[in-house]
């Protein structure tokens, strides 16, 4: 019998019976539910998968969830805290999304942006979200929308 990994997960504990190795995307999705963070390219190259593990945006399909056992772990559903958060209100404003395929891991990436760099230029934009791609090519309205997150000081 393998021993249950224990991690928090927006903000609340939770076990998952699974071996170690199993991607953590995986084990968010398809054992505990959340649903929001999305399968791309399943190799760490796309960004759909991002998630905050330890306050730091990660790629959850090329994460086992050994090792993020006794972590924070913050999903999309989990962002704003029973609300909207500062960026999903700045997204709504720009009409970001299309498809909204890559949006959550945009999100994601894009807070962590935000919580590291309070305001941050164009270029620290196109660092933090580079790899994310975009199908619907909605990167001037995500920079855009981050730079409205930035302005609005919360
Ligand atoms: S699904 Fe994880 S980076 Fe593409
Ligand atoms: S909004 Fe469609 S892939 Fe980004």
């Amino acid at each position: 019998m393998q021993p249950m990994i224990a991690f928090t997960l927006n903000g609340k504990p939770v076990q998952a019976d699974v071996p170690r190795d199993m991607p953590l995307l995986w084990v968010l999705r398809d054992v505990l539910g959340l649903t929001g963070t999305k399968f791309g390219c399943g190799e760490g190259l796309c960004g759909s998968c991002t998630v905050h593990v330890a306050g730091q945006a990660t790629r959850s399909c090329v994460t086992a969830v050994g090792d993020v056992e006794g972590k924070g772990v913050t999903t999309i559903e989990g962002l704003g805290q029973g609300r909207l958060h500062v960026l999903q209100e700045a997204w709504l404003e720009h009409d970001v999304a299309q498809c909204g395929y890559c949006q959550p891991g945009q999100l994601m990436s894009a807070a962590a942006l935000l919580a590291a760099k309070p305001r941050p230029t164009d270029a620290d934009i196109d660092r933090a979200m580079d790899g994310h791609l975009c199908r619907c090519g909605t990167y001037p309205r995500i920079r855009a929308a981050i730079h409205k997150a930035a302005g609005a000081g919360r």
